[in-house]
């Protein structure tokens, strides 16, 4: 597939970061009624990182990945052109975190804002960031994707709690000479008839009529499991099969599918639909949990260091949420 544009663009600073914290399933089993071993077999997760929030913020651990990224790509903050910070869990709306974070590093005056699309969040982030640098309108945009999930769940609810962890992701998109070189084939989506399989409500009178009698904390994570996950099995398809047919790639030409990681069951039914190569997509929700906006950087991060991403590899990015909303990102890097 050959792309018709002035420019190309160049994923550099892969990075991402954590919290030191480690929340095991024996200690979650400390705290509700659960178990190690129904965590492992629905979810796949063994542990999640969890940021003290007297001294974390969802500001600093996106701070801290973007700083890394700056490093890596051999870059100051004052070469950036634009941030976007993709989260659902700023500490404010306004201003928005991004703001902050480009103060706070010294990137000031770049244009800077949160964007909202729960966990596809960082694919809805690249896909607008390469545009921008490929329409020739910016050359330097830092994206990050970061979520402190653990912020916004209610520890006494086992079917949800269980999920979440903390971290943060995040790439510089360069303009390149190389024409070639960037992303191939983007799709984003949403279907809002589906909002209220996964919300976050602010006060009561959001709470929609068939959760009015189940408990709920305001400010906490509300989710309908069931029919979040027969959403992504079905989407994860769905989008694949889109990204491979509007591309005309085959599965053999693809050297990783970097997925967003929210429940290795959902993972694995793709593999098997799909007929994906085991060792091509990376699994690390059993470290991490769900991490939402955060868990597509931290693959992509342990994909670098491992030197699994070469120049010139094809690598198809997939991510689903809230919203409901879905991404693809098809990259040469
Ligand atoms: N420990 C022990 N038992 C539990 C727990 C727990 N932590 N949580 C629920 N149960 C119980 C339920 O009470 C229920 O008991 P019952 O049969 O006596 O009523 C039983 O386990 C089965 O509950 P289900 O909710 O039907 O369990 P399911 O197999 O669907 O697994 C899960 C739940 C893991 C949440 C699953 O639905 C899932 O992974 N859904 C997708 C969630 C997800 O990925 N969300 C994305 C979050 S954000 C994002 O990335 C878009």
């Amino acid at each position: 597939m050959s792309l018709s544009t002035a420019f190309g663009v160049r994923m550099s600073g892969i990075a991402s970061a954590v919290p030191d914290r480690v929340l095991t399933n024996a200690d979650l089993e400390r705290i509700l009624d659960t178990s190690d071993e129904w965590i492992r077999q629905r979810t796949g997760i063994v542990e999640r990182r969890v940021v003290d929030g007297e001294r974390e913020s969802q500001a600093s651990l996106a701070m801290r990945s973007l700083r890394t990224s700056l490093d890596r790509a051999g870059l100051k903050p004052s070469d950036l052109d634009l941030i976007i910070n993709c989260t659902v869990t700023a500490e404010m709306t306004c201003p928005s975190n991004a703001c902050r974070i480009a103060a706070e590093i010294g990137a000031t005056p770049v244009p800077a804002f949160d964007l909202v699309a729960a966990c596809s969040g960082f694919v809805y982030g690249i896909n607008v960031g390469e545009s921008l640098v490929r329409s020739g309108r910016f050359r330097t945009v830092g994206v990050i994707g970061c979520d402190l999930m653990t912020q916004v769940v209610d520890y006494e609810d086992r079917s949800v709690s269980i999920l979440f962890g903390d971290a943060a992701g995040s790439v510089i998109l360069r303009r390149d000479p190389d024409t070639q070189r960037g992303c191939l084939y983007q799709a984003m989506g949403a279907d809002g008839r589906g909002w209220h399989s996964l919300y976050l409500p602010r006060r009561a009178r959001e709470i929609p009529p068939e959760d009015a009698d189940n408990p709920i904390r305001i400010g906490c994570l509300r989710m309908h499991g069931r029919e979040v996950y027969k959403f992504a099995v079905n989407k994860f398809r769905e989008v694949i099969e889109d990204a491979l047919e509007k591309t005309g790639l085959k599965v053999d030409d693809v050297s990783q599918f970097v997925c967003h990681q929210m429940n290795v069951r959902i993972i694995d039914a793709a593999i098997e639909r799909i007929g994906l190569p085991r060792d091509r997509v990376r699994i690390n929700i059993d470290r991490y949990g769900n991490t939402s906006a955060g868990s597509v950087g931290v693959v992509l991060d342990e994909l670098r260091g491992d030197g699994a991403l070469r120049e010139g590899d094809i690598v198809i990015i997939v991510a689903f949420g809230g919203g409901l909303t879905w991404a693809s990102s098809v990259w040469r890097l």
